[in-house]
């Protein structure tokens, strides 16, 4: 049997999610959500960052103490998920006592064997991204995302990051489907193109007491990208005797699959694959970066700029699921883009609303009046007896297959299109059948026409179950459809003659801008 396991970032507790968050949230769970479709055994992680002085700070603030805060906000996330229909089965905290342990253990390994040691550093912090900067990596004084930067020197632990780098660029020239897309591939030999320099992985108590603390010096903490970047292989088992097993399975054997936003692309590319270089623990399948949802001023939307989309009212403007296919199909897995209400709605009129919606009321409409409600038995003599719809057919029955290869290709956007315009020739199909006129004059013709487009919105209800779960279920019961087999998706006529149908009230109805 396949396995797939996808992760998301750990998005950090200081602040709620916003719509960007949810976009790398929900683009994993249709990701996993199709895998399951498959009959994939699926694992899905997702979580928060609550370690670091990001989490501190955002702590004080509120008056709480950084455990109180992070106890609140990871509540407020997973709530969230819930209103997103987000299916995870591993909700990860970096403060969980397992992972705590674990971390510790990877720092033991690595002071060890000599692969962390301590030296005085001396350079640029910046605080907001948690990150270390050489002063040749500045612009203008401040981070390449224009972030501030405070001057730091101190004694610190250090990994021995540049003893991997050429390691790593061979594995990267060897493994072509690792680094994805192609451009931040590119990105990333790049960044490796000068000689890396060793990561600072402490931070003394005297200034961030919010840490995983070191094991062989009381004083430090372990920065935050070295504890949070472990999550991925500790939530299935690393350095946990009692898992071996389940870290075999879904580390050695499946094979991590690693969605992240662009903007953190070299701690995952770098950072996170010498770790496991050193750690000696195979490196993941797959990172895949996709890009930014922008806001109005086609920036980043981000909470630092103030410029984010509140989830609950976009849900309520567009409904849950409309929102999840608009994520999924408008932007191309790895490309940046606006997103703004009229493109909301224009998008869910014309695919939802005129297309899908429209295709199973007016078949619905028309079985519930010609035929009692009942579909009619298929009689294949008659159905495929022209051109138009045994090539109608062969289209619903490969679409299966080709949505298959493009989710496990990472192009959910394009696995869309494709269903789309299987629906699209569905209701040209029927426009140049009118079984609404036919009905009168030939009700057997007109029948196997309505019946063809049962089966296709049985096809297509399925293949879109992962994205749009509540609305494709309540489709999929108005056409009397009980189980979401795989197989089936494929094969013709599996809808038996004499299923009721129920007159279906509009799926989307249209949405206007107020
Ligand atoms: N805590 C780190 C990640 C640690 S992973 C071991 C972090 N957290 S974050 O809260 O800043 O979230 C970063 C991720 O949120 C991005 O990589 C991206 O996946 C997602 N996004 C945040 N804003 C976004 C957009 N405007 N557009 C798309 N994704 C966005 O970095």
């Amino acid at each position: 049997m396949s396995r797939f396991y996808v992760t998301t970032p750990l998005y950090y507790v200081n602040d709620k999610p916003h719509l960007g968050t949810a976009y790398s949230t929900v683009t994993a769970d249709v990701l996993a959500r199709y895998h399951r479709l498959f009959g994939n055994e699926t694992l899905f992680l997702t979580g928060v960052d609550e370690h670091g002085q990001k989490i501190q700070q955002a702590a004080e603030k509120r008056g709480k103490s950084p455990q109180e805060h992070c106890d609140e906000l990871s509540e407020t996330f997973k709530n969230v998920w819930r209103d997103f229909d987000i299916q995870y089965d591993i909700f990860f905290r970096t403060t969980s006592g397992f992972h705590v342990t674990a971390v510790q253990k990877a720092l033991q390994e690595l002071f060890d064997k000599g692969d962390i040691y301590a030296n005085t550093y001396e350079g640029w912090y910046c605080v907001s991204e948690e990150i270390f900067y050489t002063e040749k990596e500045l612009v203008d004084g401040k981070t390449p995302t224009g972030k501030e930067v405070v001057r730091i020197s101190e004694k610190n632990y250090f990994f021995r990051m540049s003893k991997y780098q050429t390691r790593l660029v061979e594995y990267i020239n060897t493994h072509p489907d690792f680094i994805r897309p192609e451009n931040r591939k590119n990105e990333v030999l790049g960044f490796l193109r000068q000689p890396l320099a060793d990561l600072c992985i402490s931070r003394p108590k005297s200034r961030l007491s919010w840490g995983v603390e070191i094991p062989f010096d009381h004083d430090y903490v372990t920065y935050v990208w070295f504890d949070a970047l472990l999550n991925y292989a500790t939530g299935v088992g690393l350095y946990q005797p009692a898992r071996t097993d389940e870290f075999h399975k879904w580390w050695h054997e499946a094979g991590a699959n690693h969605l992240i936003g662009k903007d953190i692309l070299i701690t995952h590319a770098v950072y996170w694959t010498t770790m496991l270089l050193a750690m000696g623990v195979p490196l993941p399948k797959t990172i895949f970066a996709h890009g930014w949802v922008l806001n109005r001023d086609n920036e980043k939307m981000s909470k630092s700029k103030g410029s984010v989309m509140d989830p609950k009212e976009m849900i309520g403007f567009a409904g849950v699921d409309a929102l999840r296919y608009f994520f999924v199909r408008e932007i191309h897995l790895g490309n940046d883009a606006p997103i703004s209400h009229e493109l909301i709605m224009n998008r869910i009129n014309n695919d939802l609303a005129n297309n899908l919606g429209n295709l199973l009321s007016r078949t619905t409409t028309l079985i519930d009046k010609f035929f009692g409600g009942m579909t009619p038995a298929f009689q294949p003599q008659v159905a495929g007896a022209d051109p138009m719809s045994r090539e109608l057919i062969d289209h619903a029955t490969s679409l299966a297959s080709k949505v298959k290869s493009l989710i496990e290709d990472f192009q959910p956007s394009l696995a869309l299109e494709n269903i789309v315009e299987l629906l699209n020739e569905t209701n040209r199909f029927l426009e140049s059948k009118a079984p609404w006129k036919t009905a009168k004059t030939d009700p057997a013709t007109a029948g196997q026409h309505l019946y063809m487009a049962v089966e296709i919105l049985r096809i297509t209800g399925t293949l879109l179950s992962p994205v749009m779960p509540a609305k494709c279920r309540e489709l999929l019961k108005t056409i009397g459809v009980k189980s979401l087999a795989w197989e089936s998706l494929s094969q013709w006529a599996v809808t038996a003659g004499q299923t009721s149908i129920a007159k279906a009230p509009p799926l989307f109805p249209r949405i206007e801008l107020t």
